[in-house]
């Protein structure tokens, strides 16, 4: 039996690791309900997704706002009145303060399109081809106070072709992180990550390779 964790999603863009998640809780994979989620652009097409599923959605444009501090606060009073326990960047194009991560203890997650520590900071898929990776992935991981640095939760790996394009690496990466988002956020509502210092421990996990390998179901 698990507790249904109570999730905020930050979106700057198409949210499709919004959908995903969505996609998750509305098929009882995952035990969660979505509060609220916050965009800090007008134009943010996961806005439009998560109206369709009838969810509550703000707009917190950053350029309102005379600072990061400032613009952080009021994120974390917003989040905190939709009782708000886990936050969950999705696409989310803004570094955050320490004071914010501090709000939130261990429960910030956040989605790189690469093989942590490999490849942090914007354009991973092209970081990954500029150095001719054969393996690049995705990898889930808490969010601390360095960019792209925090425990890490779940990876996937997949093959880097050599005719390969951002866009077409960039799609199979995505497909990844559609699996593995909600697969790691399921094992926060279970209970079962334990953190020590900057690695994470899961509990009764059997397997540890099928994690990154196969299914969610597998998990
Ligand atoms: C994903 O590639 C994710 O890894 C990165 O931003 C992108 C968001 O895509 N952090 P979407 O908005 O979820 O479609």
């Amino acid at each position: 039996m698990t507790t249904p964790l109570s999730l905020g999603i930050l979106i700057s863009g198409g949210g499709t690791n919004l959908q995903a998640i969505i996609d998750a809780i509305e098929r009882k994979d995952l035990s969660a309900h979505i509060r609220i989620v916050v965009s800090n652009r007008s134009d943010a097409y996961g806005l439009a997704r998560a109206q369709r599923h009838g969810l509550s959605t703000a707009l917190l444009a950053h350029t309102d706002f005379s600072s990061r501090e400032e613009f952080d606060q009021h994120l974390v009073t917003l989040l905190h009145e939709h009782g708000v326990e886990m936050v969950i960047l999705a696409g989310f194009m803004r570094l955050l303060s320490a004071r914010f991560i501090q709000a939130f203890p261990h429960r910030i997650l956040n989605i790189h399109p690469a093989l942590l520590p490999a490849f942090p900071g914007l354009r991973a898929q092209r970081q990954a081809l500029e150095r001719g990776v054969r393996i690049s992935g995705a990898t889930v991981h808490l969010v601390d106070e360095k960019m792209d640095h925090g425990p890490i939760i779940m990876q996937a790996a997949v093959p880097v072709y050599p005719d390969d394009t951002e866009d077409s690496l960039s799609a199979r990466i995505l497909a990844q992180e559609h699996r593995i988002y909600p697969a790691a956020i399921k094992l926060f509502a279970e209970g079962r990550v334990v953190v020590r210092g900057n690695s994470v421990r899961i509990r009764d996990e059997r397997h540890w390779p099928q994690t990154a390998f196969q299914s969610p179901a597998a998990v």
